[in-house]
């Protein structure tokens, strides 16, 4: 059985104040029995670093250079991300790949820049409206995780994957629990093929993940855990869905 992970991934939200609360609500909360992490806006790693230090949730950013160091101004390398104690970094989010026009093999890079100082990378896929209604959902989100996979070789089975359909973020729209899943099973199946670790791995879903449909969706054989959005900017919400995932 997998223990279960759930990641919040703030975007571009918080205040000292406002981040203060949140974290102080999330750690009174404990014990999970779940991992539980929170993804902050880069500025904030230091204070959720001494906020979150000797607990058992995780911290780590929203996304990372592909180079370890040089002339990439407005870049924050993996090297810096794992100086403020990051677990984790989120790669390859459909925000990202949208406004930043991200590549896969840029978010395979990334991935193994981050598996390279010890940082675990949760790699984005996800299909558009556009491409689910016109049955491009597999052919998707196996080209994104392809070109993962293929650059991380042997370390494939240590990133964690996040499907998150883009129609569902953001939107209240959220995916069936058979939706998901099917897509989580052809992931794994993918895995599968090309690690041993694959029936360890932790494949996350995120779309409009919140407290009235968590539990459903983390019973689901292949979903082990969440990335939520908007829902880990509420104290009471992102508990709730931890709580679902235990
Ligand atoms: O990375 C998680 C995010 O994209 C999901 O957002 O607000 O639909 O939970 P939300």
């Amino acid at each position: 059985m997998r223990r279960k992970l759930v990641a919040g991934n703030w975007k571009m939200h918080g205040n000292h104040k406002a981040n203060a609360d949140l974290l102080a609500a999330i750690v009174a909360a404990r014990p999970f029995g779940c991992d539980v992490a929170v993804c902050v806006p880069f500025p904030y790693l230091s204070e959720t670093a001494v906020t979150l230090t000797g607990t058992d949730v995780r911290w780590g950013a929203q996304d990372c250079s592909a180079h370890e160091q040089g002339a990439y101004t407005g870049e924050v390398s993996i090297g810096m991300l794992a100086e403020f104690g990051c677990r984790h970094v989120i790669v390859g989010h459909s925000e990202r790949r949208q406004y930043h026009h991200e590549s896969d093999q840029l978010v395979a890079d990334k991935a193994k820049a981050a598996l390279a100082r010890g940082v675990t990378p949760i790699v984005c896929v996800g299909e558009t409206l556009a491409e689910r209604d016109t049955g491009q959902t597999e052919v998707v989100v196996k080209r994104q995780l392809s070109a993962v996979i293929h650059t991380l070789g042997h370390c494939a089975g240590e990133m964690v994957v996040a499907y998150e359909p883009v129609w569902a973020i953001g939107t209240g729209r959220t995916a069936t629990p058979e939706q998901a899943q099917a897509v989580h099973a052809l992931l794994r199946a993918q895995l599968q093929a090309a690690t041993a670790h694959a029936a360890d791995m932790k494949i996350l879903y995120g779309g409009s993940v919140k407290p009235d449909n968590a539990a459903t969706l983390f019973a689901q054989p292949d979903i082990d855990g969440g990335l939520i959005g908007g829902a880990s900017l509420k104290a009471a919400d992102f508990v709730a869905i931890c709580r679902a995932a235990a």
